[in-house]
């Protein structure tokens, strides 16, 4: 394992200001999205969609890292620069989502664990020759009536560690994503005890498998009530527990922590990642964001309508928003 790599790795994708767009849908992810906004979805249209994303002028004092699909990494840009190649030379890291996705879990209906540990070491072989530099797994954990269960935090968890130490074996951050999500009634107390409990069980297997946890990133959930929960609370609340949360639950020696948006409006994780980051106190880690749709619903849309630029604009904006947000310095103001 190169330590020194991938510590240098972790560290550039979130150095101050940065942050990581997540353009790694799977291809029926993005193609219910195309579909949604009125486009038939091919393999050319996920391409030119992502292309002229990618193309966008000036991000790169904004975003430190891209996460790319199988099928996005071995595409070109419109003049025929394969991606990877074309966002390294922009100073941008590409990434790759390794997992095969979250598959329903034996004997616990209603929950899943993902899977993709199969060929990893093979398939992580692969990417790094084709420019990847860091990788992305996503477990998925549901709130509900008994769950998760215990199966559901133990299977996950140890998935997430196994991926890890192989992606460091070759040479690749490893993004350790345990999502719990927003779908639900539940209260932000409930979301608190859940998110710690995965979060300990992740990283007790992280140690189990030894994990080197400075080259390493976590993508977690805010610490937020349920979508359908009464009681939405405040931003202030929202962010107080997620750090709350993070501090107790994460190791202090993690690099940094790249929220997802999972589901909040644009603005709600551009300002709860400000709020964070605007608090009296140091965090151990660098709070930042690997966003998918905070960074690119509107920008999808304006495509949609037939404008390459406005979408660019729109992607510029929201990554210009959270990079502000990285300091503390985003305003309400600044979004008019
Ligand atoms: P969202 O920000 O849209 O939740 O996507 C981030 C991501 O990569 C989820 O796996």
């Amino acid at each position: 394992m190169d330590t020194e790599l991938l510590e240098k790795t972790a560290r550039e994708l979130v150095a101050p200001g940065r942050g990581i767009l997540a353009a790694d849908e799977s291809n029926g992810t993005m193609s219910n999205r195309l579909e949604a906004v009125g486009v038939e979805p091919s393999p050319e249209t996920r391409r030119a969609y992502r292309s002229n994303i990618f193309a966008t002028p000036d991000y790169e004092s904004a975003i430190s890292g891209v996460i790319l699909f199988d099928e996005t990494i071995r595409q070109t840009m419109d003049d025929g620069t394969p991606i990877p190649e074309y966002l390294a030379s922009r100073g941008v890291h590409p990434g790759i989502k390794v997992d095969t996705g979250a598959k329903e879990l034996a004997h616990h209906s209603g929950e899943k664990v993902t899977e993709g540990l199969d060929g990893l070491r093979e398939r992580c072989m692969e990417y790094f020759a084709l420019g990847a530099r860091f990788a992305k797994w996503r477990a998925v954990i549901r709130i509900g009536d008994g769950m998760p269960s215990d199966a559901n935090i133990s299977t996950n968890a140890h998935a997430l560690a196994r991926y890890a130490a192989i992606c460091q074996e070759q040479g690749l951050v490893p993004i350790i994503e345990p999502e719990v999500l927003m779908d639900g009634d539940h209260d932000s107390q409930t979301c608190f005890e859940v998110t710690a409990r995965i979060l300990d069980a992740t990283f007790a297997e992280c140690e189990i498998q030894g994990v080197h946890i400075p080259g390493a990133l976590l993508k977690p959930n805010m610490v937020l009530p349920g979508k359908s929960c009464e009681d939405q609370g405040t931003r202030e609340k929202a962010a107080q527990m997620t750090v709350d949360c993070l501090t107790a639950h994460v190791p202090h020696e993690l690099p940094g922590i790249v929220f997802l948006s999972g589901g909040q409006s644009d603005e709600d994780a551009t300002a709860h990642l400000n709020l964070m980051n605007s608090m009296a106190v140091e965090h151990p880690w660098q709070l930042s964001y690997s966003y998918g749709r905070a960074l690119l619903a509107h920008a999808l849309q304006t495509w949609a309508s037939g404008s390459n630029e406005e979408s660019q604009n729109a992607f510029a904006h929201r990554a210009a928003m959270n990079s502000l947000a990285r300091s503390g310095e985003w305003s309400t103001e600044l979004e008019a």
